[in-house]
């Protein structure tokens, strides 16, 4: 199964088996990623399933949809590296990906 490595806000890294098909959102949410807070459930509305991804990775994900680039200029430490966890879907080809964890997710 491949893993994806999550750096935490503290500094820790965390490596988590994502099953192919499952969003990183939702194996934060079975691993209990700290800061995936992931209050809408994974519909893209409520950004709090904020991720950076490594740049090297970015490329390898589908671009972010409209709901999902509107969110992404609100929350909190956006970035060009900024991404929602529940729209990033596992495949194979992103075995090893990292992503880091923000400190802060947007507030309803
Ligand atoms: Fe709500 Fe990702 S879980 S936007």
């Amino acid at each position: 199964m491949p893993t994806v490595n999550f750096l935490l806000p503290d500094g820790t890294e965390q490596a988590l088996d994502v099953p192919v098909g499952w969003s990183l959102m939702e194996a934060a949410r079975r691993d209990g990623i700290e800061g995936i807070i992931a209050e809408c459930g994974g519909g893209a509305i409520c950004g709090t399933c904020h991720i950076h991804v490594q740049k090297e990775w970015l490329d390898k994900l589908e671009a972010p949809g409209m709901s999902e680039a509107a969110l992404l200029e609100i929350v909190p430490e956006s970035s060009h590296t900024s991404r929602l966890a529940c729209q990033v879907i596992m495949t194979d080809c992103l075995a090893g990906m990292c992503v880091r964890v923000p400190s802060e997710q947007l507030t309803l």
